[in-house]
């Protein structure tokens, strides 16, 4: 109980809890004090308060940074400031970042190694299952996989699902569909979340979400699916 009582051990204590990882790149080290100070936007916009100590997000509405793609982050960063991608917080702090601190900050997180918040409880559908690997030709819509990847990691531009939460990743699509989001090169997800049905948005979300980013899966869908491939796109 008196372990953290001394004033050098309660500073120890406090820094490993602010500050996970200690970057060597200058650049990313000025990034993570962003992360922790809100930089221009000041201690309101301190990314830690919603997105986590590890970058992790809040297992709900704020997704998380760790490990995702330094020019997706950026990009996202500036269709907050832009307006493109609606979102009052994010906007404000967005506009209130130059653009070489947002370059700082994404470029922090992206380095962070991947953390995120144990998804319970989720209820997978075969209708997520099969949109998730088949797509749903007859609506024109190709496979999550065929960017996303099977085990929903994404790459560069296409950005990771695995280890997002199912409310994240369904308020998107739902953003899409309305209207809230653009930005997306060639409209892709806008015409893909305007073609789904919502409650087709909430299955291929859950699904998406049980794909975990350390490897594991939760999914179990092969008894789903008539097509799928282990590992390799199936429905492009
Ligand atoms: C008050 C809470 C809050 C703070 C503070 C905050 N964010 Fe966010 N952030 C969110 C929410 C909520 C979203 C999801 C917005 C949406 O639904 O479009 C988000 C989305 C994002 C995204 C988009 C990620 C993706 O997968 O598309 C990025 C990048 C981001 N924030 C970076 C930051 C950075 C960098 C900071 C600090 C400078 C920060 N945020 C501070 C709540 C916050
Ligand atoms: C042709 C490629 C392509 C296909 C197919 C595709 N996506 Fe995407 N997806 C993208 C790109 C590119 C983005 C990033 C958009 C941006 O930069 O704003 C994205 C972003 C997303 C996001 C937002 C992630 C975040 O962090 O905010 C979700 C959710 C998503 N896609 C779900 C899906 C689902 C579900 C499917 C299948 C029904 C799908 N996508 C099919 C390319 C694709």
């Amino acid at each position: 109980m008196t372990r953290w009582t001394h004033p050098v051990l309660a500073f120890l204590a406090l820094s490993a809890c602010t500050s996970p990882t200690t970057p060597a790149d200058p650049f990313e080290a000025s990034g993570e004090l962003i992360a922790f100070s809100g930089g221009e936007a000041g201690a309101g916009g301190a990314c830690s308060t919603c997105h986590g100590n590890r970058g992790e997000g809040d297992g709900h509405l704020a997704p998380r940074l760790a490990g995702l793609d330094r020019g997706y982050a950026a990009r996202q960063l500036e269709n907050f400031a832009s307006g493109a991608r609606r979102h009052p917080q994010m906007e404000w702090i967005a506009r209130r970042l130059s653009v070489d601190v947002r370059q700082k900050v994404a470029a922090y997180y992206a380095a962070l190694p991947v953390a995120t918040l144990g998804t319970s409880e989720l209820t997978v559908s075969c209708k997520g299952a099969r949109l998730y690997h088949e797509g749903a030709p007859r609506l024109g819509i190709a496979s999550c996989v065929s960017c996303h990847g099977a085990d929903g990691r994404g790459n560069a531009g296409n950005p990771a699902l695995a280890g997002q939460s199912a409310a994240y990743l369904a308020h998107q699509l739902d953003a899409w569909a309305t209207g809230e989001r653009y930005g997306d090169p060639d409209g892709t997800m806008t015409a893909i979340s305007r073609a789904l049905h919502p409650a087709d948005r909430q299955a291929v979300a859950d699904y998406a979400a049980a794909l975990l980013d350390d490897g594991g899966d939760r999914s179990s869908p092969a008894t789903c699916l008539r097509t799928r491939r282990p590992g390799q796109p199936d429905g492009a």
